[in-house]
């Protein structure tokens, strides 16, 4: 393929690749498409050291980073593990106790909390200082999740020939990314993986399109296969942004544990819920997303206080019960392709399956068309 966003890139198809593991960013970019790096459970070290990794490995290729600059987030620094209601956390506990989860002393689980506070890395001064890491790499793309770049990212990212684009799930979104100075918009249906909306990608992509033309706009939320692909192209996107695809390869960075839960999972246990982060995002349907949908649950909290209580309170018990038990709390953010993807592949050959069923798409409706 050649269209313009093949040309920005340097890229032989238009198709961007989220991922948190640096071996797939390295596979896609290597089989044709663009890796970009989820940075958002990462920090400034980690971020140099993988995009080291990257570099050695990615033979010349481009890649791309993904940060998260929430519009609206609680001051984590002023958070405190004591601000969690009494009820929450006694709700947790009674979910966990339920299923013969071990109880872990009070002291464990406020550590665990403090850990997972010095772990986030996702106010707005640890974005930038994991932005300066990237900036010593020959990044070429950098997409922010969770609201429109600041101007000042936004000109320095251009001032270095560094392409800036933004998760859109709404018009509103994407009109504001693209007054920020965005060069590209990503259009994300509800299907997909992670803080979505609730628009699906059939009427969000052209209705984006439509909004921030010229603007290039890549279809994301439910693209795992060519046929996916031609249709994104159909509505007027010029490339594809997929995430959930790549967990089923042998590159992700699953555990065997939630590997073995998704492969077996349906399309209907992809769930839309505030109970991981507290803000809305689609996840593996799991024992905890299903007490807090039940009647009399509480509701949930803001972030990041509910992925601190969950994470204090919950998860850390969980991982540590080992037990045949703990399998049902077990969840990973994934969209409603979850359902298909039932056996694992290479990134290599979901690229490749993707462009052959793309062109037979394109085949099939030239002879329907004539
Ligand atoms: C495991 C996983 C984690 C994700 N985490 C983030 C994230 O940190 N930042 C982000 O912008 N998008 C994140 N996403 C969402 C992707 O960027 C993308 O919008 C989504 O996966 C596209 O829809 P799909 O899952 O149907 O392919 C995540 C997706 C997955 C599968």
């Amino acid at each position: 393929m050649n269209n313009r966003l093949c040309q920005m890139f340097g890229i032989e198809a238009p198709i961007f690749a989220f991922s948190h593991c640096r071996d797939v960013v390295v596979e896609v970019s290597k089989a044709g498409g663009l890796g970009v790096l989820g940075m958002a459970r990462a920090h400034a070290d980690r971020v140099e050291e993988d995009l080291r990794w990257i570099d050695a490995h990615v033979g010349g290729k481009p890649y791309g980073v993904d940060i998260l600059m929430p519009s609206t987030y609680e001051d984590v620094a002023q958070v405190d593990i004591d601000a969690l209601p009494p009820e929450h956390v006694a709700f947790v506990q009674r979910v966990l106790d339920d299923a013969g989860i071990p109880r872990l002393p009070l002291e464990q689980a406020d550590a665990a909390a403090r850990e997972l506070l010095k772990g986030l890395h996702i106010t707005p001064r640890e974005s930038l200082q994991m932005l300066e890491a990237c900036f010593r790499h020959p990044i070429k793309l950098i997409v922010n999740a969770l609201g429109s770049p600041p101007k000042a990212l936004v000109d320095r990212a251009h001032a270095l020939g560094i392409k800036v684009g933004a998760l859109a799930g709404k018009t509103e979104h994407a009109l504001k990314h693209k007054a920020a100075g965005c060069d590209l918009v990503v259009a994300v249906g509800t299907e997909a993986a992670g803080h979505t909306g609730n628009i699906s990608s059939m009427v969000l992509w052209p209705r984006i399109v439509d909004a921030v033309a010229p603007l290039p706009v890549l279809g994301g939320g439910g693209v795992g296969r060519g046929r996916q692909m031609a249709a994104a192209l159909a509505l007027g996107c010029e490339g594809v942004w997929c995430g959930s695809i790549w967990l089923k390869t042998v590159q992700s960075e699953l555990t065997p544990e939630i590997r073995t839960k998704l492969l077996k999972a349906g399309g209907d246990d992809a769930v839309l819920t505030k109970t991981v982060t507290g803000k809305q995002c689609r996840t593996l349907r799991n024992a905890f997303t299903d007490a807090w949908s039940r009647p009399g649950a509480p509701k949930t909290l803001p972030a990041p206080l509910q992925n601190m209580l969950w994470w204090a309170h919950g998860r850390t018990r969980v991982e540590r019960a080992h037990v045949a038990n703990a399998e049902a709390f077990l969840t990973y953010p994934v969209g409603q392709l979850v359902g298909d993807m039932n056996e694992e592949s290479s990134v290599r050959q979901v690229v490749l399956d993707m462009l052959v069923e793309l062109s037979e798409s394109k085949e099939r409706l030239d002879r329907m068309l004539g």
